[in-house]
């Protein structure tokens, strides 16, 4: 009882110094739930943009592992008697392989060594699986042999293996290396041992606990956002730098050693952040990128190129960059074999091609985008063509349009008016903005058109200016999280008419990032959970399945005093949950008033919070924003709360 009471003065004496103020603000939750929100709500988009995926979420090791980056030996160091050939090449769209053959006496070795995308990560008691295609250099050599070596930063050999080739027809050989320590940026040898010569392709190099060539720990970083959707392959890389260079998604499946190489439209895009050595090799193509929604349990959504190159970088009358509308139909082909590739029997072709793969059951897709970010006239003329036959031939998949790549504004306004007509499913929304822009628009949607199309914002995060000149490489910080967090109420708020939200960009690594911030930053052996990461996470898993209303003195919470509000009921965990970013410099006392609910006893308070809004979490440390949970009471319908100030709270009941 001392021990109470105790408390209870401590606790007091926190919320006055915290500053609470006096009365508590009250709101009322009404308990009868309203309409539902969409599995799909809170979601990922991927890019391949700051080595997202080749040196990223794709675990290959090796860089440029075809020898087909424009410069053959790009990302290869060689010493001794070392060529390109592509006679009688292995893998007819990657042709090019290297021989290599005797240096002779004087040259004492002939050999190649590989340092990966910003070297290579080896991790103390992992395996690595080593492959290459590999065939005696001469018909009438006996036996070549090559001696592969993990080795670490300071050149010193970690391990070693030997694979013997005797014949003169391609074959894949193997072998498993082992890493007795952990190292940074670590690379892979390769000597030739034999005086006979011998030809290489797609050397690989994979670790051991890699899940379908993806990296493990990214991987796990995705599922525990437990995201409802998974928007890829763009961005911008969907469109390309020309229409040459876009995503085309069937050069992204079948035998990985057979996707040709793409240029990632990335490489020369930032002149502060140029990387000539920025290719696709599809090796995380869109077999993989289903996979992968199945796994993290995120609706698949496809973004495919409606015959647009990036509209930033090509003048609108370029020659070139745009197919005529006469000329779209293999692009509305490329669309209308992707649904058949995801949902179609194994007896179709590309049913057929799914189920060769590994994966006979459909993948369920329901959503299909066409078109990245596009505006103007160029678009819907074009756009049109592809609803027809989608329509026709799949009524039942929903087709998601783009508004271009503004928030609001005449080329906006025109993009919806042109998806209103074409009666899309769902308008793609794009905004990258200031803190103070997502406080002032948590109320955007509150207006919207109930009837027309619905909102997928596509591609948001909130920029905080000025950070680029900070020496952190980390760029997402809680300021900008919280006032994520305050806008997102609003999306919870309008969720009859936002059907679906995804971050963006998604992954960064340190050493090779072109645009922050981004929602997981990684290097080659580790990632950390950005604060930003954390808000999504917290709203995906507080989704909840039905709409509530909150609202005080009879209106919404969005901004009155520094405070956000919105509330859901989760109908499978019967909870009301109650969100709250309060963004000013004072703790607020607020009573939650459930009108309707009875019962509703202990809860549990999640927050969010930092005294610096520029703290951030790093590689080094990753755990310096995190949410911390505590109990909560109601009594009956009603529970006060108190939630400091600069704080993304969560309360559930
Ligand atoms: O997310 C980075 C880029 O921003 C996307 O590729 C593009 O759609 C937008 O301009």
């Amino acid at each position: 009882m001392k021990h109470r009471k105790l408390f209870s003065a401590l606790a007091m004496g926190l919320l006055v110094s915290m500053g609470a103020s006096a009365q508590p603000r009250q709101f009322t939750v009404n308990a009868k739930p309203g309409g539902p929100i969409q599995p799909t709500m809170y979601g990922i988009f991927f890019e391949d943009i700051n080595f997202g995926a080749d040196g990223g979420l794709y675990a290959e090791l090796v860089e440029n592992r075809s020898f087909e980056f424009p410069n053959n030996l790009m990302g290869w160091g060689t010493f001794g008697n070392v060529s390109v050939s592509d006679v009688k090449p292995a893998f007819d769209r990657n042709p090019h392989y290297v021989v290599l053959e005797s240096a002779g006496h004087d040259q004492k070795f002939t050999g190649l060594e590989n340092r990966g995308f910003f070297g290579m990560g080896l991790k103390k008691g992992m395996k690595y699986d080593f492959s290459v295609y590999a065939r005696l250099h001469d018909l009438q050599g006996k036996e070549a042999r090559i001696r592969v070596e993990l080795v670490d930063n300071q050149d010193v050999p970690i391990d070693k293996q030997t694979i013997t080739i005797k014949v003169s027809q391609w074959q894949k050989a193997t072998a498993t290396l082992t890493s007795n320590r952990t190292v940074e940026k670590g690379l892979l040898r390769i000597f030739l041992e034999s005086s006979d010569g011998i030809d290489l392709d797609h050397v690989s190099l994979f670790p051991e606990d890699s899940w379908h060539g993806l990296r493990a720990d990214l991987v796990q970083d995705l599922a525990d956002l437990h995201p409802g959707i998974f928007r890829f392959p763009g961005g911008c890389i969907v469109e390309g730098t020309d229409l040459a260079t876009r995503y085309q998604w069937k050069n992204s499946v079948g035998d990985v050693e057979n996707r040709p190489l793409n240029e990632n439209r990335w490489n020369y895009t930032f002149p502060h952040r140029l990387f000539p050595n920025y290719y696709q090799t599809y090796g995380l193509g869109f077999y993989e990128f289903f996979l992968l929604s199945e796994k993290i349990g995120a609706e698949p959504l496809p973004i495919l190129s409606v015959g647009l190159s990036c509209q930033y970088q090509n003048k609108d009358d370029a020659c070139n960059a745009h197919v005529a509308v006469d000329d779209l139909q293999p692009y509305i082909d490329d669309a209308l074999d992707l649904i058949e590739f995801a949902n179609g029997a194994i007896t179709t072709k590309w049913g057929k091609l799914r189920a060769d793969m590994g994966h006979p059951a459909p993948f369920g897709l329901k959503q299909i985008g066409i078109g990245n970010e596009q505006w103007g006239e160029l678009y819907p003329v074009r756009l049109k063509k592809f609803v027809e036959q989608i329509r026709a031939k799949y009524p039942n998949i929903k087709i998601c349009g783009s508004s271009g790549p503004s928030a609001s504004g005449e080329m906006f306004d025109y993009g919806w008016e042109q998806m209103r007509k074409l009666d899309v499913d769902l308008v793609d929304e794009h905004y990258y903005m200031s803190p103070d822009w997502f406080l002032k628009n948590a109320g955007r949607y509150d207006n919207y058109d109930r009837k027309g199309p619905k909102v997928f914002a596509g591609e948001y995060a909130c920029h905080v200016r000025g950070l680029d000149k900070e020496p952190t490489v980390a760029m997402n910080n809680f300021e900008a999280a919280l006032a994520e967090a305050a806008f997102m109420t609003g999306l919870e708020r309008n969720a009859d008419v936002v059907y679906q939200a995804t971050y963006a960009p998604l992954f960064a690594h340190v050493d090779g990032w072109q645009w922050r911030p981004d929602l997981i930053w990684f290097d080659n052996l580790r990632s950390v959970r950005s604060v930003n990461w954390y808000v999504q996470m917290l709203y995906a898993t507080h989704r909840g399945t039905h709409m509530l209303s909150l609202t005080e003195n009879g209106k919404a919470v969005e901004g009155a005093d520094g405070l956000y509000a919105s509330a859901v009921y989760d109908k499978d965990a019967k909870q009301y949950i109650v969100k709250i970013a309060n963004t000013g410099d004072k703790a607020q006392e607020i009573a939650l008033n459930f009108k309707g609910a009875k019962g509703l006893g202990a809860g549990t308070a999640i927050t969010l919070h930092a005294d610096d809004p520029r703290a951030v979490n790093s590689l080094d440390k990753p755990n310096s924003v995190v949410p911390q949970e505590s109990g909560v009471q109601a009594n009956g319908s009603a529970a006060t709360v108190t939630v400091p100030a600069k704080t993304f709270a969560v309360y559930k009941f």
